[in-house]
Protein backbone atom coordinates (compact mmCIF):
# COMPACT_ATOMS: atom_id res chain seq x y z
CA UNK A 1 0.00 0.00 0.00
CA UNK A 2 1.46 3.52 -0.95
CA UNK A 3 -0.01 5.79 1.26
CA UNK A 4 0.67 4.80 5.18
CA UNK A 5 -1.95 5.20 7.94
CA UNK A 6 -2.23 8.12 9.93
CA UNK A 7 -3.98 9.79 12.90
CA UNK A 8 -6.80 11.93 12.53
CA UNK A 9 -6.36 14.87 10.80
CA UNK A 10 -6.30 18.00 12.54
CA UNK A 11 -9.81 20.03 11.59
CA UNK A 12 -7.39 23.13 12.19
CA UNK A 13 -5.13 22.09 9.65
CA UNK A 14 -7.42 20.89 7.31
CA UNK A 15 -9.22 24.66 7.19
CA UNK A 16 -5.89 25.94 5.82
CA UNK A 17 -6.47 23.76 2.48
CA UNK A 18 -8.66 26.23 1.07
CA UNK A 19 -9.00 23.51 -2.17
CA UNK A 20 -10.34 20.66 0.21
CA UNK A 21 -13.20 18.72 -0.54
CA UNK A 22 -15.08 18.41 2.87
CA UNK A 23 -16.49 15.18 2.65
CA UNK A 24 -15.90 14.10 6.47
CA UNK A 25 -17.87 15.37 9.22
CA UNK A 26 -21.63 15.02 7.97
CA UNK A 27 -22.15 18.25 7.77
CA UNK A 28 -24.07 20.78 4.87
CA UNK A 29 -21.65 22.70 2.45
CA UNK A 30 -24.62 24.09 0.10
CA UNK A 31 -24.69 27.53 0.17
CA UNK A 32 -27.35 28.69 2.70
CA UNK A 33 -30.83 30.10 3.14
CA UNK A 34 -30.59 34.10 2.35
CA UNK A 35 -33.23 33.97 5.47
CA UNK A 36 -30.87 32.48 7.75
CA UNK A 37 -27.53 34.93 7.05
CA UNK A 38 -30.08 37.78 7.16
CA UNK A 39 -30.90 36.65 10.85
CA UNK A 40 -27.09 36.21 11.38
CA UNK A 41 -26.30 39.69 9.80
CA UNK A 42 -29.22 41.01 12.13
CA UNK A 43 -28.49 39.38 14.78
CA UNK A 44 -24.98 40.88 14.90
CA UNK A 45 -26.10 43.86 13.71
CA UNK A 46 -28.31 44.48 16.87
CA UNK A 47 -25.37 43.32 19.15
CA UNK A 48 -26.84 40.06 20.46
CA UNK A 49 -23.47 39.02 20.79
CA UNK A 50 -23.72 40.66 24.06
CA UNK A 51 -26.29 38.93 25.58
CA UNK A 52 -27.60 35.89 26.92
CA UNK A 53 -30.22 33.79 25.94
CA UNK A 54 -32.93 32.08 27.70
CA UNK A 55 -31.91 29.50 29.73
CA UNK A 56 -34.18 27.05 28.18
CA UNK A 57 -33.88 28.77 24.39
CA UNK A 58 -36.25 31.55 22.80
CA UNK A 59 -40.00 30.09 23.40
CA UNK A 60 -40.45 30.38 19.69
CA UNK A 61 -37.60 28.09 18.29
CA UNK A 62 -38.55 25.28 21.14
CA UNK A 63 -42.39 26.03 19.75
CA UNK A 64 -40.88 25.53 16.25
CA UNK A 65 -39.03 22.51 17.17
CA UNK A 66 -42.09 20.33 19.12
CA UNK A 67 -44.13 21.74 15.13
CA UNK A 68 -41.21 20.27 13.45
CA UNK A 69 -41.37 16.79 14.84
CA UNK A 70 -45.17 16.79 15.53
CA UNK A 71 -44.78 15.82 19.11
CA UNK A 72 -47.72 17.97 20.47
CA UNK A 73 -47.25 18.03 23.87
CA UNK A 74 -43.71 17.88 23.94
CA UNK A 75 -41.40 20.45 25.16
CA UNK A 76 -37.98 21.21 23.86
CA UNK A 77 -34.89 22.63 25.63
CA UNK A 78 -31.93 24.08 23.69
CA UNK A 79 -28.80 23.14 24.02
CA UNK A 80 -25.17 23.31 23.10
CA UNK A 81 -25.57 21.33 19.53
CA UNK A 82 -27.50 17.72 20.22
CA UNK A 83 -24.27 16.73 21.65
CA UNK A 84 -24.47 19.34 25.02
CA UNK A 85 -28.11 17.54 25.16
CA UNK A 86 -26.84 14.06 25.25
CA UNK A 87 -23.87 14.88 27.76
CA UNK A 88 -26.62 16.21 30.13
CA UNK A 89 -28.91 12.93 29.33
CA UNK A 90 -25.91 10.83 30.17
CA UNK A 91 -24.59 12.28 33.22
CA UNK A 92 -27.43 14.22 34.78
CA UNK A 93 -29.35 10.77 34.96
CA UNK A 94 -26.16 8.44 35.48
CA UNK A 95 -27.45 8.35 39.15
CA UNK A 96 -30.46 6.63 38.42
CA UNK A 97 -29.91 4.56 35.48
CA UNK A 98 -28.61 0.75 35.48
CA UNK A 99 -26.30 0.39 31.96
CA UNK A 100 -26.35 2.25 29.25
CA UNK A 101 -26.80 0.00 26.02
CA UNK A 102 -25.10 0.92 22.63
CA UNK A 103 -24.03 0.12 19.50
CA UNK A 104 -20.89 -0.79 17.26
CA UNK A 105 -20.70 0.85 14.94
CA UNK A 106 -21.97 3.88 16.48
CA UNK A 107 -21.19 7.17 17.88
CA UNK A 108 -19.04 6.77 20.68
CA UNK A 109 -19.38 10.09 22.67
CA UNK A 110 -22.72 9.40 24.78
CA UNK A 111 -20.86 5.99 26.36
CA UNK A 112 -17.82 7.93 27.20
CA UNK A 113 -20.06 10.53 28.86
CA UNK A 114 -21.91 7.67 30.76
CA UNK A 115 -18.80 6.07 31.11
CA UNK A 116 -17.15 9.27 33.14
CA UNK A 117 -19.96 8.79 35.74
CA UNK A 118 -19.14 5.15 36.39
CA UNK A 119 -22.21 3.79 34.38
CA UNK A 120 -21.90 0.55 33.19
CA UNK A 121 -22.45 0.11 29.29
CA UNK A 122 -23.18 -2.51 26.86
CA UNK A 123 -22.45 -2.60 23.20
CA UNK A 124 -24.55 -4.13 20.73
CA UNK A 125 -22.72 -4.87 17.33
CA UNK A 126 -24.84 -4.35 14.37
CA UNK A 127 -22.37 -4.54 11.25
CA UNK A 128 -24.62 -7.15 9.22
CA UNK A 129 -26.65 -7.12 6.45
CA UNK A 130 -28.98 -10.31 7.94
CA UNK A 131 -30.20 -7.78 10.82
CA UNK A 132 -29.84 -4.52 8.62
CA UNK A 133 -27.15 -2.98 10.06
CA UNK A 134 -29.09 -2.17 13.30
CA UNK A 135 -29.82 -3.24 16.40
CA UNK A 136 -32.69 -5.87 16.93
CA UNK A 137 -35.27 -6.15 19.59
CA UNK A 138 -33.74 -9.37 20.36
CA UNK A 139 -30.38 -8.38 21.09
CA UNK A 140 -31.49 -5.81 23.28
CA UNK A 141 -33.88 -7.72 25.02
CA UNK A 142 -30.95 -10.55 25.55
CA UNK A 143 -28.75 -7.27 27.54
CA UNK A 144 -31.77 -5.67 29.08
CA UNK A 145 -31.68 -4.88 32.81
CA UNK A 146 -34.58 -2.28 34.61
CA UNK A 147 -33.50 1.06 34.36
CA UNK A 148 -31.67 0.85 31.26
CA UNK A 149 -30.96 3.58 29.00
CA UNK A 150 -31.05 2.60 25.64
CA UNK A 151 -29.33 4.82 22.72
CA UNK A 152 -31.00 4.56 19.85
CA UNK A 153 -28.91 6.49 16.66
CA UNK A 154 -31.68 6.50 14.05
CA UNK A 155 -31.03 7.17 10.65
CA UNK A 156 -27.41 5.47 11.93
CA UNK A 157 -24.54 7.39 11.54
CA UNK A 158 -22.52 5.90 10.03
CA UNK A 159 -24.25 2.93 8.20
CA UNK A 160 -27.31 5.01 7.28
CA UNK A 161 -29.81 2.48 8.37
CA UNK A 162 -33.02 3.70 9.98
CA UNK A 163 -35.55 1.90 11.89
CA UNK A 164 -39.15 0.54 11.15
CA UNK A 165 -41.90 1.59 13.02
CA UNK A 166 -42.38 -2.25 13.88
CA UNK A 167 -39.20 -2.36 15.19
CA UNK A 168 -39.07 0.52 17.42
CA UNK A 169 -42.44 -0.80 18.73
CA UNK A 170 -40.80 -3.82 19.85
CA UNK A 171 -37.38 -1.74 21.08
CA UNK A 172 -40.05 0.60 23.59
CA UNK A 173 -42.13 -2.15 24.62
CA UNK A 174 -39.06 -3.69 25.88
CA UNK A 175 -38.03 -0.24 27.80
CA UNK A 176 -41.82 0.19 28.79
CA UNK A 177 -41.73 -3.29 30.70
CA UNK A 178 -38.54 -2.74 32.08
CA UNK A 179 -38.75 0.97 32.99
CA UNK A 180 -35.71 2.01 30.87
CA UNK A 181 -35.47 5.20 28.96
CA UNK A 182 -34.84 5.19 25.42
CA UNK A 183 -32.72 8.16 23.69
CA UNK A 184 -33.63 8.81 20.07
CA UNK A 185 -30.52 10.33 18.83
CA UNK A 186 -32.37 11.84 15.60
CA UNK A 187 -29.90 14.06 14.43
CA UNK A 188 -30.22 12.67 10.81
CA UNK A 189 -34.22 12.60 10.64
CA UNK A 190 -34.65 15.25 8.18
CA UNK A 191 -32.53 13.28 5.07
CA UNK A 192 -34.53 9.86 6.15
CA UNK A 193 -37.92 8.83 4.46
CA UNK A 194 -40.64 7.27 6.17
CA UNK A 195 -39.09 7.95 9.67
CA UNK A 196 -40.59 7.38 12.88
CA UNK A 197 -40.11 8.59 16.65
CA UNK A 198 -40.32 6.91 19.53
CA UNK A 199 -41.75 9.36 21.24
CA UNK A 200 -44.55 8.81 19.22
CA UNK A 201 -44.75 5.10 21.08
CA UNK A 202 -43.27 5.37 24.39
CA UNK A 203 -43.47 9.45 24.93
CA UNK A 204 -43.12 8.54 29.14
CA UNK A 205 -39.80 7.66 28.67
CA UNK A 206 -38.28 8.62 25.55
CA UNK A 207 -35.83 11.76 25.14
CA UNK A 208 -35.70 12.98 21.50
CA UNK A 209 -31.73 14.55 20.28
CA UNK A 210 -32.08 17.49 17.28
CA UNK A 211 -30.09 18.83 15.63
CA UNK A 212 -29.04 21.72 13.10
CA UNK A 213 -25.90 21.19 12.55
CA UNK A 214 -26.91 18.55 9.68
CA UNK A 215 -30.00 19.68 7.88
CA UNK A 216 -29.58 23.09 8.00
CA UNK A 217 -25.47 23.37 8.09
CA UNK A 218 -25.05 25.11 11.61
CA UNK A 219 -22.61 22.92 12.81
CA UNK A 220 -19.96 25.65 13.77
CA UNK A 221 -22.83 27.38 14.97
CA UNK A 222 -23.28 24.85 18.00
CA UNK A 223 -27.00 24.56 18.15
CA UNK A 224 -29.80 21.79 19.02
CA UNK A 225 -32.31 20.34 21.22
CA UNK A 226 -33.53 17.46 23.39
CA UNK A 227 -37.34 16.90 23.37
CA UNK A 228 -39.68 15.35 25.84
CA UNK A 229 -43.14 15.56 27.39
CA UNK A 230 -42.48 17.92 30.06
CA UNK A 231 -42.15 15.57 33.30
CA UNK A 232 -39.16 13.84 31.97
CA UNK A 233 -37.49 17.01 30.47
CA UNK A 234 -37.95 18.55 33.86
CA UNK A 235 -35.35 15.96 35.20
CA UNK A 236 -33.01 17.69 32.83
CA UNK A 237 -34.09 21.31 32.69
CA UNK A 238 -34.37 21.60 36.37
CA UNK A 239 -30.64 22.37 36.41
CA UNK A 240 -29.51 22.42 32.73
CA UNK A 241 -25.91 21.76 31.51
CA UNK A 242 -25.59 25.90 30.16
CA UNK A 243 -28.22 28.10 32.12
CA UNK A 244 -26.79 30.99 30.30
CA UNK A 245 -28.73 29.77 27.41
CA UNK A 246 -27.16 28.56 23.48
CA UNK A 247 -25.79 30.92 21.01
CA UNK A 248 -27.95 33.81 20.76
CA UNK A 249 -27.03 34.03 17.14
CA UNK A 250 -27.34 30.18 16.40
CA UNK A 251 -31.05 30.61 17.95
CA UNK A 252 -32.13 33.59 15.23
CA UNK A 253 -30.64 31.79 12.69
CA UNK A 254 -32.28 28.33 13.53
CA UNK A 255 -35.87 30.09 13.53
CA UNK A 256 -35.11 31.32 10.22
CA UNK A 257 -34.20 28.02 8.72
CA UNK A 258 -37.19 26.19 10.19
CA UNK A 259 -39.05 28.99 8.52
CA UNK A 260 -37.97 28.06 5.33
CA UNK A 261 -37.49 24.35 5.87
CA UNK A 262 -39.70 22.46 3.48
CA UNK A 263 -37.64 24.59 0.22
CA UNK A 264 -34.48 24.04 1.61
CA UNK A 265 -34.94 20.41 2.50
CA UNK A 266 -36.26 19.74 -0.76
CA UNK A 267 -32.99 21.43 -2.21
CA UNK A 268 -30.38 19.48 0.33
CA UNK A 269 -32.12 16.19 -0.06
CA UNK A 270 -31.95 16.27 -3.85
CA UNK A 271 -28.03 17.19 -3.98
CA UNK A 272 -27.74 14.61 -0.81
CA UNK A 273 -29.35 11.80 -3.42
CA UNK A 274 -27.59 12.94 -6.31
CA UNK A 275 -24.19 12.99 -4.66
CA UNK A 276 -25.31 9.38 -2.58
CA UNK A 277 -25.65 8.27 -6.50
CA UNK A 278 -22.17 9.39 -7.83
CA UNK A 279 -20.58 7.59 -5.04
CA UNK A 280 -21.95 4.67 -5.83
CA UNK A 281 -21.17 4.61 -9.24
CA UNK A 282 -17.80 5.25 -8.92
CA UNK A 283 -17.08 2.76 -6.43
CA UNK A 284 -19.12 0.09 -8.54
CA UNK A 285 -16.73 1.63 -11.61
CA UNK A 286 -13.87 1.52 -9.32
CA UNK A 287 -14.71 -2.72 -8.24
CA UNK A 288 -12.96 -0.93 -4.69
CA UNK A 289 -15.39 -1.61 -2.20
CA UNK A 290 -19.29 -1.87 -1.98
CA UNK A 291 -21.69 0.54 -0.79
CA UNK A 292 -22.92 -0.44 3.04
CA UNK A 293 -26.52 0.93 2.86
CA UNK A 294 -27.90 2.12 -0.38
CA UNK A 295 -30.02 4.82 -0.50
CA UNK A 296 -28.47 5.83 3.34
CA UNK A 297 -31.13 7.62 5.15
CA UNK A 298 -28.52 10.18 6.58
CA UNK A 299 -26.44 12.64 5.08
CA UNK A 300 -23.80 9.94 4.06
CA UNK A 301 -23.01 6.32 2.97
CA UNK A 302 -20.53 4.09 4.29
CA UNK A 303 -17.91 2.05 1.44
CA UNK A 304 -16.92 -1.38 3.09
CA UNK A 305 -13.29 -2.16 1.99
CA UNK A 306 -12.62 -5.21 3.40
CA UNK A 307 -10.72 -7.24 0.98
CA UNK A 308 -9.50 -4.60 -0.89
CA UNK A 309 -5.83 -4.54 0.36
CA UNK A 310 -6.66 -1.37 1.93
CA UNK A 311 -6.93 -0.27 5.83
CA UNK A 312 -9.96 2.61 6.27
CA UNK A 313 -7.08 4.60 7.74
CA UNK A 314 -4.48 4.21 4.80
CA UNK A 315 -7.44 5.01 2.18
CA UNK A 316 -8.17 8.18 3.96
CA UNK A 317 -4.91 9.33 4.22
CA UNK A 318 -4.78 8.59 0.35
CA UNK A 319 -7.59 10.32 -0.36
CA UNK A 320 -6.72 13.03 1.59
CA UNK A 321 -3.65 13.57 -0.57
CA UNK A 322 -6.09 13.98 -3.32
CA UNK A 323 -7.71 16.68 -1.42
CA UNK A 324 -10.61 14.75 -0.03
CA UNK A 325 -11.38 14.40 3.02
CA UNK A 326 -13.53 11.55 4.15
CA UNK A 327 -13.95 9.32 7.33
CA UNK A 328 -11.95 5.94 8.63
CA UNK A 329 -14.67 4.06 10.16
CA UNK A 330 -12.08 3.31 12.90
CA UNK A 331 -14.02 6.74 14.71
CA UNK A 332 -16.97 5.56 15.11
CA UNK A 333 -16.29 1.18 15.29
CA UNK A 334 -13.22 -0.20 17.32
CA UNK A 335 -14.67 -3.63 16.36
CA UNK A 336 -15.50 -3.17 12.16
CA UNK A 337 -13.64 0.46 11.68
CA UNK A 338 -11.09 -1.17 9.64
CA UNK A 339 -13.50 -2.27 6.94
CA UNK A 340 -15.01 0.61 6.14
CA UNK A 341 -15.00 4.29 5.33
CA UNK A 342 -17.64 7.09 5.53
CA UNK A 343 -18.48 9.71 2.80
CA UNK A 344 -20.76 12.77 3.47
CA UNK A 345 -23.01 13.45 0.74
CA UNK A 346 -25.26 16.89 1.37
CA UNK A 347 -22.08 18.71 -0.38
CA UNK A 348 -21.84 20.66 -3.77
CA UNK A 349 -22.14 18.04 -6.65
CA UNK A 350 -18.85 19.28 -7.89
CA UNK A 351 -17.24 17.72 -4.60
CA UNK A 352 -19.05 14.88 -5.44
CA UNK A 353 -17.59 14.63 -8.78
CA UNK A 354 -14.11 15.11 -7.15
CA UNK A 355 -14.45 12.56 -4.56
CA UNK A 356 -15.41 10.02 -7.39
CA UNK A 357 -12.23 11.30 -9.51
CA UNK A 358 -9.97 10.55 -6.35
CA UNK A 359 -11.78 6.56 -5.60
CA UNK A 360 -10.99 6.14 -9.55
CA UNK A 361 -7.28 6.77 -9.29
CA UNK A 362 -6.90 5.12 -5.80
CA UNK A 363 -8.16 1.49 -7.65
CA UNK A 364 -6.09 1.89 -10.02
CA UNK A 365 -2.72 -0.49 -9.90
CA UNK A 366 -0.12 2.17 -9.37
CA UNK A 367 -1.64 3.81 -6.45
CA UNK A 368 -1.74 -0.15 -5.10
CA UNK A 369 1.97 -0.77 -5.72
C1 LIG B 1 -25.24 10.48 15.98
C2 LIG B 1 -24.84 11.88 16.32
N1 LIG B 1 -25.37 12.45 17.40
C3 LIG B 1 -25.05 13.72 17.75
C4 LIG B 1 -24.16 14.45 16.99
C5 LIG B 1 -23.83 15.85 17.43
O1 LIG B 1 -24.60 16.79 16.76
P1 LIG B 1 -24.45 18.34 17.08
O2 LIG B 1 -23.53 18.91 16.05
O3 LIG B 1 -25.84 18.89 16.98
O4 LIG B 1 -23.87 18.47 18.45
C6 LIG B 1 -23.58 13.89 15.87
C7 LIG B 1 -22.60 14.65 15.07
O5 LIG B 1 -21.91 14.17 14.24
C8 LIG B 1 -23.94 12.57 15.51
O6 LIG B 1 -23.44 11.98 14.45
Amino acid sequence: MSAPATAAPSFEHLLERPDLVWMGQNTTHLEPPAEVLAALEESTRRREFQLYAPALGFERLRTQIVEDLGLTGADAWITDGAVGGLHHICTGLAGSVSQVVTSDPGWPWPARFAGLEGVPVTTLELYSAEQGYRVTAQQIAEVIEPRSLIYLIDPLNPLGSRYTRAELVAITDLARQTGSLVVHDCTYRHFASDHTLAAELYPEGTFTTYSFSKWLGLAGLRLGAVVAVPELLGRLTEVPSNPLGANIQAQRAAMAGLSVKEPWLARVRATNRTNQETVRLAVQRSGLGELVVFPSHGNFVAVDIAGSGWSADALCAAMLERNVFIRPGTYQSPRFGERFVKVSTSVPEEWGERFAAAWADLSTPASQA
